[in-house]
């Protein structure tokens, strides 16, 4: 990218152009445009299967594109090599569909592990303080010595989100942060999304196909429908609209 681009683009903490991806024959992102600001909440919906976990696993490095441009705070992420990678990946947290909570650990031990490992230089108190103010954040300080067995489906989520919050990511990446939950835990779990954004200053990208979710958090919302992005706006934006599929996704999401 030349420097007037990126000049003029310095606010975009994402760029995304042109990007393709397919598994086999399984032509799963075609042509895929996208740009995440500075400091907003963007919600990408779509059905399953539409390529939404593909696309933040290439964001992240995790997944290589065909082609396309996939600019990550500056970097160009396909021709990192692993060091540049680890680098970048250190500045985004990924909120994955699972919590992904080690079973064999205390909450407390699931928090030091990120930390231990990529910040070898921190004190033992140094480390008891960040654990204690990320489960602060998510409202979780009394659960420091439970075992994940012990926690609700929502308060995994938690943890799991206060795991990658104590690296201080610049940009957070949320797969289905509501999936599986009851409606009542999910809207706290949205006010979380919320708190993470004002409290940490963070960029956010929020896959989900939870309506509500994407009302409450999204400053933005895209929709992805046969591989590529096809309206973008307010949630009232996207949903104002003649085009049968948004529709039917909007009826099929909201009855449900
Ligand atoms: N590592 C992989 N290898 C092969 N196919 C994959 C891989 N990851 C995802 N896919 C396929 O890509 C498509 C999109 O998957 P995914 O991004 O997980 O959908 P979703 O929008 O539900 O998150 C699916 O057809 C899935 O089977
Ligand atoms: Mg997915």
């Amino acid at each position: 990218m030349s420097e007037a681009v990126k000049n003029k683009e310095d606010k975009k903490v994402v760029i995304i152009r042109d990007l393709y991806k397919s598994f086999g024959d399984n032509e799963v992102l075609r042509g895929v445009d996208l740009e995440l600001n500075a400091g907003e909440n963007l919600v990408v919906l779509g059905k399953s299967g539409t390529g939404k976990s593909v696309l933040i696993k290439i964001i992240s490095g995790l997944l290589k594109p065909d082609s396309g441009v996939v600019n990550v705070l500056g970097k160009e992420v396909p021709i990192l090599k692993e060091k540049g990678l680890n680098e970048l990946r250190l500045k985004i947290g990924f909120s994955f569909q699972n919590s992904a909570l080690y079973d064999s650990m205390t909450v407390k031990e699931n928090l030091a592990f990120p930390l231990v490992r990529h910040k070898t230089n921190l004190s033992k108190k140094e480390v008891d303080k960040a654990i204690d103010t990320v489960l602060d954040a998510v409202g979780l300080l009394e659960k420091k010595r439970q075992m994940p067995s012990e926690l609700s489906g929502g308060q995994k989520k938690r943890i799991g989100i206060a795991r990658t919050l104590i690296l201080q990511p610049e940009i957070m990446l949320y797969d289905e942060p509501t999936a599986g939950l009851d409606p009542i835990t999910s809207c706290e779990i949205n006010e979380l999304i919320n708190e993470v954004k004002a409290k940490y200053n963070t960029s956010s990208i929020i896959i989900t196909h939870d309506l509500t979710c994407a009302k409450i958090t999204g400053d933005r919302v895209a929709m992805l429908l046969d591989g590529r992005f096809v309206k973008e706006g307010s949630f009232a934006d996207v949903f104002t609209t003649e085009d049968e599929q948004i529709k039917s996704f909007y009826d099929y999401n909201f009855i449900q």
